[in-house]
């Protein structure tokens, strides 16, 4: 196992005291914005941003869907933080670096983490559009040693084992649901088990009929690492993903997933989600 470098306290520090120079807001909510979801940002009011590539120590966004801000402003009522484009370690992140912006938003005063991403659907009753309220997940990554934690761990930020088993936060997915249920989403959210994959190609049919076996619903190549180091620091945590594609089982297909598709399927639904984020922030 690589060391390579190690986001400390120290490390994250320098960046928090560059943003509290420029950045007047204290965020307590910190949402991470998946592939085409950075619009969420849009209602938010006496909006300040920084571009990432202006902050030292701050990781680049290189997707096409993540431009590359962070965003600070009132939303729902509240003080937040929104990440404009997040980073995978497909991009060739040491996977440490996947930590540099929660462990930011700590630092900052973030006590929830919102986060989306673009998934492709397994289970076969989820279709493009719908939203699937992640309740745990399987990350094949964080299984094999690419876990974000793996490393010298800083017990600044947290304890070197940690558990799990309650990492998605059941009150935040109660408020979630009953947000969904008053506004009439209910036919299209959906709960479910999420595999994180580490990408960048979308799984093969055999893939995806081991992952549907294994008991997941959706699959993605992110949010299980960011997860995972706002559990470490002790954020709550509650994440969504949105079906961009329904997942391929059968070789013989049509059918082929694309990243258009998925940016496609983001854009009908962004508002939607920015909507019930607004009125879940309020009730926090
Ligand atoms: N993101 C969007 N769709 C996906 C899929 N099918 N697999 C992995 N990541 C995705």
């Amino acid at each position: 196992i690589k060391n390579g470098p190690c986001i400390n306290r120290k490390y994250v520090q320098t960046i928090v005291d560059f943003i509290r120079e420029r950045i007047s807001i204290l965020p307590t909510v910190g949402i991470v914005c998946g592939s085409g979801f950075g619009k969420i940002a849009s209602r938010m009011k006496n909006a300040q941003v920084l571009k990432y590539e202006d902050i030292p120590n701050f990781p680049r966004s290189t997707v096409v869907g993540h431009p590359g801000n962070l965003v600070f402003g009132e939303f729902g009522g509240k003080m937040v933080v929104v990440m404009q484009g997040r980073f995978h370690m497909y991009e060739g992140y040491e996977r440490q670096q996947i930590a540099i912006p929660i462990r930011v938003m700590k630092l900052l005063g973030v006590e929830i983490l919102l986060l989306t991403n673009a998934a492709g659907g397994l289970n076969r009753s989820l279709k493009v559009g719908d939203l699937v309220c992640i309740k745990d997940h399987i990350s094949f990554p964080g299984m094999s040693l690419n876990n974000v934690l793996a490393g010298p761990n800083d017990e600044d930020f947290g304890e070197r084992f940690i558990a799990i088993s309650d990492a998605y936060d059941s009150t935040l997915r109660s408020i979630f649901k009953k947000v969904v249920a008053e506004m009439n989403f209910s036919d299209v959210v959906k709960e479910g088990v999420y595999a994180h994959v580490g990408g960048p190609n979308y799984e093969s049919p055999a893939e995806c009929r081991m992952l549907l076996m294994i008991g997941a619903d959706v699959v993605g190549m992110s949010t299980a690492p960011e997860v995972l180091v706002a559990r470490h620091a002790g954020i709550r945590v509650f994440a969504l993903s949105l079906v961009t594609n329904v997942s391929v089982l059968d070789q013989e297909s049509k059918e082929k997933a694309s990243h258009e598709e998925v940016l496609r399927a983001t854009e009908a639904r962004v508002d939607d989600v920015e909507k019930l984020f607004e009125e879940m922030i309020s009730r926090l």
